[in-house]
């Protein structure tokens, strides 16, 4: 023990860490950031150098670091309750459960908790499933049917769901019983392209998909309100109304995936209140505790849960365990950081610095910016090598940039380890507190970047 107090956290990590979705040869010359602290949207490295964290650590610290208010939550319910399981029942998760109900729109009222969005994907998929065969007695439903870019999590299942070929390829094959359509993507949509503007066809394609299939075998379409990690691609108008429809039609369940958009991301609550049209059965993880703890949920509607419903002895109840899922302290964590959310309303910021910061990036005039979107601060930069052909940047250039964008003091994301030659979309998700001031630091720090590249003048409106 004292010989390893001895030996710096650097060293250690090399040593013995396995870190995340990175190659560890040339870590050593290019070793990752030990972060040490944090406050508001700033993260601080143990060389004391500081960064405006542009993505919020992995889109979730919502509410930004340093609020006191979780920990002392956290530290009163783990001094009272360290943990019991949820086969019975705590107050925290009750009030949470309860918490949820209320901000959620009528019907989606039953909560399942777990710890990751993975597990929360994996959990939707079963409980589709199962829901499925126990609903339409004679027919096996078990099709799930998702979109190309889109990202559900690591899980066999929910990697499954994952449109990201790179992300899947080592360990394939994955669960049967996945189909995929394309995403909406204006800047690159076949469909649209032919027809000169969108006419819904990429949701009209899940519909053709299930037709195909058999309808009496498909139990779910799943689906993020903005695709994510994959490059940022908000449904267009419509486009949830249109699936939903597509669900009714068929008799298959309809899973928004909001383990990215729930809670204020995308200037709105949830992803899915930019529409008419409402989940059966919802995913919620990252800003449900800002990730000050880990914790995850399944919402289901009323309807959902009541297929679930039987006799002591049937065997129609979901049957699954998990130990951690809704831990006491994590509940703690999530009812105060909800507190937090909702006392400062920080939906709204977010729409309001989302509005800003596209209108500022859209003005720039920059021959490698091919496309600006997003939707409240969920933001991307399609990065081009010509903004005639579309071409995506090479992915060795988007490292450089990413890398010069941190140079200049900001973290921003990059949609890398995705779908071939397409990884070339920077990524922006700030915590939702976000001010004016650090919008433009953002914004410098990315023209900075942008300059370092190379390939052209990126002229500031
Ligand atoms: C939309 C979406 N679903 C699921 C997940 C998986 O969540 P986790 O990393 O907590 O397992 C992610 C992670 O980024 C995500 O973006």
């Amino acid at each position: 023990m004292l010989k390893l107090t001895a030996v710096p956290n650097r060293e250690l990590d090399l040593e013995h860490v396995w870190h995340q979705n990175v190659q560890h040869r040339g870590l050593e010359s290019r070793p990752p950031l030990e972060i040490e602290s944090a406050e508001g949207c700033y993260i601080q490295d143990a060389e004391g150098r500081r960064y405006l964290d542009a993505m919020a650590g992995l889109f979730c610290v919502n509410v930004g670091y340093g609020r006191r208010e979780i920990a002392e939550a956290v530290a009163e319910q783990m001094t009272r309750l360290p943990y019991y399981p949820l086969t019975q029942s705590h107050g925290p998760g009750a009030r949470l459960a309860a918490r949820l109900a209320e901000m959620m729109p009528k019907g989606l009222s039953r909560a399942y908790f777990l710890n990751s969005g993975s597990e929360a994907v994996e959990t939707a998929l079963k409980m589709a499933r199962q829901y499925g065969r126990q609903r339409h007695a004679g027919q096996n439903r078990y099709k799930i049917i998702a979109r190309h870019r889109g990202y559900h999590g690591f899980t066999m299942g929910a990697l499954s769901a994952t449109g990201q070929i790179l992300r899947k390829q080592a360990v394939e094959p994955l669960v049967p019983g996945f189909f995929h359509v394309p995403p909406p993507d204006p800047y690159r949509c076949g469909f649209c392209r032919r027809e000169g503007a969108c006419s819904l066809a990429c949701a009209e394609e899940i519909d053709r998909v299930i037709r195909m299939e058999g309808p009496e075998t498909v139990a779910a379409v799943i689906a993020e309100p903005v695709i994510g990690g994959g490059g940022i691609f908000p449904a267009p108008e419509g486009y949830l109304e249109r699936l939903r429809e597509i669900c009714d039609r068929h008799g298959a369940l309809l899973i928004l995936d909001e383990v990215i958009t729930g809670f204020g991301r995308t200037g709105r609550l949830f992803g899915f209140e930019h529409s008419a049209a409402c989940p059966d059965i919802l995913t919620l993880a990252k800003g449900i505790t800002s990730a000050y703890l880990p914790l995850a949920a399944v919402v289901a509607t009323e309807r959902v849960f009541q297929g679930f419903h039987g006799d002591p002895d049937s065997e129609v109840k979901f049957t699954q365990v998990s130990t951690f899922g809704g831990h006491p302290a994590s509940c703690a964590a999530a009812l105060a950081n909800l507190d937090i959310l909702t006392r400062e309303r920080l939906w709204e910021n977010s729409a309001r610095m989302g509005d800003y910061l596209l209108e500022r990036l859209r003005a720039l005039d920059s021959p490698r910016i091919g496309e600006v979107r997003g939707r409240g601060l969920l933001i991307g930069l399609e990065i081009v090598s010509d903004r005639h052909d579309r071409s995506p940047l090479p992915e060795a250039q988007m490292v450089r940039l990413q890398l010069a964008i941190r140079d200049a003091g900001v973290i921003v994301g990059r949609n890398n380890d995705t779908v071939p030659g397409y990884c070339n979309v920077l990524i922006l998700s700030p915590p939702l507190i976000l001010s004016r001031e650090e919008a433009d630091t953002i914004v410098s720090a990315i023209v900075a970047g942008l300059e370092a590249l190379g390939g052209g003048e990126t002229g500031l409106q």
